[in-house]
């Protein structure tokens, strides 16, 4: 496919300008990383426990040391080269106005997406930029044309809560019958291909799946590729939710065979909040309608099937060099580094006292994310007092969590500025708790 015709705003007369600065005027936009700050060297084949480097990398991160932070989850803190060259694109695209926004932005816009797409693994022309995760698995799940009167649709408990309820509007707008499965916990590989499994067996009319690769609620990780296909072979549709993989997860979209997939730039990417990507696969279209009538692109291109009105220019251009400081460290050292600070609370008090981790100790289904719960005490409200104990009495920032079907819990998240004696910290204090 080639590059969008596109109607509206980019379209007719456009000049694609390189990246120059105009006379007088400071440069709009510079080659990524160009913060100002010195980019860290390679993360490629750096240990997990390498003091040296994450001590470095910790110093990339503007970051308040007011309370012990424990909770990013939310979103991801734009690391400092990051911030600055956001920084100097809103203050420019404020002053450049149309006069950038024109004439040069959708060369950079261009440029940001081709990045995201290599860092997927993918073509160009298989995504496009939206607002948010949100914003990408709305329309792939409200656009998603497949599905007739009477056919079945099927979510997860772990699955977000604004895409369960995109999959139950499904019931309105396409008449078909939603269906939910509890996960089993506690998880295993199989457990979770099993339970897909046995849900499409129960319910043969299903035609479309949501599938959620890091869960938002526990941290689990589901086996994507092994639902995805064994969903294929039955021939149901999968969506998949990677809004909290791409950037602590080490993979490329293809390693999922997922045909339609949402992300977001602004968790782990480390992007500015605002960016996201909705992807496709090539050759699936066709399943996915043009979004809400929208002509500003031609159908034969996946920009269709989303419309954001103006973005942030600057969110998108900062993308760009979030991209690159994330494939400077590499996805693969993140990985490591944050299933290290994982594995230093969780696996240090799985089963200390009344201390349940409803993630298990299998590398392939753990994130950076984790919950964990005390035995008996599933309810929301015992959840909330337990997060706000450890704010009030050990000054460490959690969340609680609720929607499991076992029950609610308490979610830590570290971050790459996280370190070891913060970890050490959380220890100490769930082992008081719960004794
Ligand atoms: C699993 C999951 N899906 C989707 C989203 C939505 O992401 P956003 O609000 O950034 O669009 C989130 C946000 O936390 C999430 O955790």
């Amino acid at each position: 496919m080639t590059d969008p015709s596109r109607r509206g705003l980019l379209g007719a007369g456009l000049a694609l300008a390189p990246l120059a600065a105009s006379a007088g005027e400071s440069a709009p936009v510079s080659p990524a990383g160009g913060g100002g700050l010195e980019l860290p060297p390679s993360g490629e084949g750096v240990a997990a426990d390498d003091g040296a480097y994450w001590s470095r990398i910790a110093g990339l991160y503007d970051v308040s040391r007011e309370v012990i932070q424990l909770e990013n989850g939310n979103w991801g803190v734009m690391p400092r080269p990051v911030a600055a060259a956001n920084a100097r694109y809103l203050d420019s695209v404020n002053r450049r106005s149309s006069f950038y926004g024109r004439r040069e932005y959708v060369a950079d816009w261009t440029r940001v997406r081709a990045k995201a797409a290599a860092s997927l693994g993918v073509s160009p022309d298989e995504i496009a930029l939206t607002r948010g995760a949100t914003e990408a698995l709305q329309a792939l799940i409200g656009g998603y044309n497949r599905l007739r009167p009477g056919d079945g649709v099927l979510f997860a408990d772990l699955d977000y809560d604004s895409m369960q309820w995109a999959m139950g509007w499904l019931k309105a707008r396409r008449g078909v019958d939603v269906l939910s499965i509890a996960l089993p916990e506690p998880a295993t590989r199989q457990g979770l291909i099993d339970a897909y499994a046995a849900a499409l067996e129960a319910h043969p009319a299903v035609r479309l799946i949501l599938v959620t690769h890091v869960s938002h609620r526990t941290g689990l990780v589901l086996p994507v590729a092994e639902i995805v296909a064994l969903a294929r072979a039955r021939g149901v549709d999968a969506i998949v939710d990677s809004a909290h993989a791409w950037g602590q997860l080490d993979f490329r979209l293809p390693d999922l065979g997922a045909d339609f997939v949402g992300l977001n730039g602004h968790k782990w990417i480390g992007a500015p909040i605002g960016v996201g990507v909705l992807y496709v696969r090539q050759g699936r279209l066709d399943a996915i309608d043009p979004f809400m009538g929208s002509q500003e692109f031609h159908e034969d291109t996946v920009l269709s099937r989303t419309h954001s009105g103006t973005m942030s220019y600057a969110t998108v251009l900062a993308f760009g060099d979030a991209i690159d400081l994330h494939e400077r460290i590499t996805a693969g050292a993140k990985r490591r580094r944050l299933r290290y600070l994982r594995d230093r609370w969780a696996e240090a008090v799985r089963g200390h006292g009344r201390i349940e981790v409803l993630t298990p100790a299998d590398p392939a289904l753990t994130s950076a994310l984790t919950s964990f719960r005390l035995k008996g005490q599933g309810s929301p409200q015992q959840n909330r007092a337990l997060a706000k104990a450890l704010l009030d009495r050990f000054n460490i920032f959690t969340v609680a969590r609720d929607g499991v079907a076992a029950g609610s819990c308490v979610r830590v998240t570290p971050a790459l500025f996280t370190t070891e004696a913060e970890v050490d910290q959380l220890v100490q204090a769930l082992k008081v708790l719960g004794a």
